[in-house]
């Protein structure tokens, strides 16, 4: 480099430097200080399969993709209802509602046994002919559906998948809950998990059913080498599914546009709130992979659903015990997985026993610092349940992080305009239908 060329790249320095200066607040200085690695929070596009984690069992392909983005939608495979009325009802979208973040729009999602839709799934009831225990409800606040690609062990136990954490548990699989045997299977946690929840929600797929529905041509483009038995099976099914829900990534959210270099993507109380994440209020030290989630367990002390109206479920439920429930270990008892927080604004309640109406609520219980729930000996709680000493402007302030800053604002690019049987969805029973306005 000559001494002239040498002289300009300092010129130029100074002048990138100095209008940096000029641009940048204090809280834009302070988060860039606070977040200096942004690759390490940006999610992939979509599109861009190669940087998307899957499991070397299903790769993912676009025809998979097309196909799941339409099963998990659909009713027509809905056939193992308890009541031949309540056949082709419901789907997985019956508890992952689009419009409620992939929730339920209501405390507890239910599927098989359920009834009504209202604007956004919060009107759902129980069907009056079942009995609380023959419906489709599970004895935990569902889990969000976006993001999942980053979570190697799946459910709020992290019982399924076969690495990560589960490597040393092996002998735990299938004891208290058979569907985790599947872990041997070796087939990603997705995978495995879904093959078992299509028939927890009561979902059948045979060559009759696929073709039936109209759907045999995509299972034949999406699983070509698949042996025929499994291709038109719940395993099929699952695949498909699982590739879908590995491409649903919250990418276009205020923050990851601020991470990829739009400093106007957040707003200034968005940007003091993330400030606060990453900083004073320490949420990061859980919270800290792609999805904002992480494998982390940990017991926060809060209730379990069955005490906050949750139908088929009790004191005895083994979901209460979080990890604990499924390794059996003292040590893991009442710890529960760092979920992700991407488009929570519109689900709440919030943890695990939907014990927090809205997400300043559970700002304000970390904030306090005061375990909800007595049966979490303090042993186990952890050491982060104490108080935070946020004012209440910061409060305010970090909860616009989270409602606002992480809202991926067009999550209807991962909702098909019609599934093929022509159903009504996320439910197909007549009160839904009425609320929905299908016909
Ligand atoms: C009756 C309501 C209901 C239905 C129907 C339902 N789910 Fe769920 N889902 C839940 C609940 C509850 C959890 C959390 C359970 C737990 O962790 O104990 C969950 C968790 C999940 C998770 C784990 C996410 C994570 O971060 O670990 C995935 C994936 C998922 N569901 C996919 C599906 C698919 C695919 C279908 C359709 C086959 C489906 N769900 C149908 C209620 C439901
Ligand atoms: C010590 C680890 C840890 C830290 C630090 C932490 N969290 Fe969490 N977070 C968790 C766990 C574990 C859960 C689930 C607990 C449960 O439901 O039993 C959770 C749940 C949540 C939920 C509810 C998500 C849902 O799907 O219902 C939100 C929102 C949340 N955390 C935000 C925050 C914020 C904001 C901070 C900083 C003030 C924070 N967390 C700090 C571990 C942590």
């Amino acid at each position: 480099m000559t001494f002239k060329t040498l002289l300009t790249v300092f010129a130029v320095g100074i002048i990138f430097v100095g209008c940096n200066h000029d641009e940048l607040s204090t809280v834009d200085k302070d988060l860039n200080n606070l977040i200096n690695d942004r690759e390490r929070y940006i999610l992939p596009s979509e599109t861009d399969y190669a940087s998307i984690p899957q499991s070397p069992s299903n790769p993912l392909t676009k025809e998979k993709i097309a196909l799941g983005k339409l099963l998990f939608f659909e009713p027509a495979f809905a056939n193992e209802a308890k009541r031949f009325d309540q056949k082709f009802t419901f789907t997985c979208s019956s508890c992952h509602v689009p419009e409620s973040g992939f929730r339920p729009g209501r405390m507890q999602g239910i599927a098989d046994g359920g009834f009504g839709f209202g604007r956004q799934g919060e009107s759902r009831i129980k069907y009056p002919y079942y009995a609380n225990d023959s419906i489709d409800a599970q004895g935990a606040r569902p889990l969000v559906t976006l993001n999942v690609a980053y979570v190697e062990n799946t459910m709020w136990n992290g019982s399924f998948g076969s690495d990560g954490h589960n490597i040393g548990t092996e002998s735990m699989w299938g004891v208290f809950d058979p569907g985790t045997a599947r872990n041997h299977e070796r087939l990603g946690a997705l995978e495995g998990q879904n093959i078992e929840g299509l028939k927890v929600h009561r979902m059948q797929y045979t060559k009759e059913i696929i073709e039936a529905a109209g759907y045999k041509e995509l299972f034949d483009k999406a699983f070509p080498d698949m042996p025929e038995a499994e291709r038109y099976s719940r395993k099929g099914a699952s695949f498909a599914i699982s590739a879908y829900l590995r491409q649903n990534l919250t990418n276009q959210a205020p923050f990851q546009l601020w991470l990829k270099g739009d400093n106007n993507a957040m707003t200034e109380q968005q940007k003091k709130g993330a400030v606060l994440f990453f900083g004073k209020a320490g949420c990061n030290g859980c919270h800290y992979e792609k999805n904002l989630g992480s494998m982390k367990f940990e017991a926060l002390g809060v209730d379990d659903l069955y005490e906050h109206g949750g139908l088929k479920t009790g004191p005895a439920d083994r979901r209460n015990l979080g990890r604990g429930g499924f390794t059996g270990r003292a040590e893991d008892m009442f710890k529960f997985r760092t979920p992700q927080l991407y488009n929570l604004g519109d689900s709440g309640p919030y943890f695990h026993g939907g014990s927090k109406e809205t997400l300043e609520d559970v700002v304000k219980y970390f904030n306090t610092g005061i375990k909800q729930n007595q049966r979490v000996p303090d042993s186990q709680l952890s050491t982060f349940i104490r108080p935070l000493g946020l004012t209440d402007e910061e409060v305010k302030d970090l909860t616009e992080f989270l409602k606002s800053g992480l809202k991926d604002p067009n999550l209807k690019r991962y909702v098909p305009e019609r599934v093929l049987s022509g159903m009504c969805f996320p439910n197909n029973d007549p009160a839904s239908k009425i609320d929905m306005g299908c016909n």
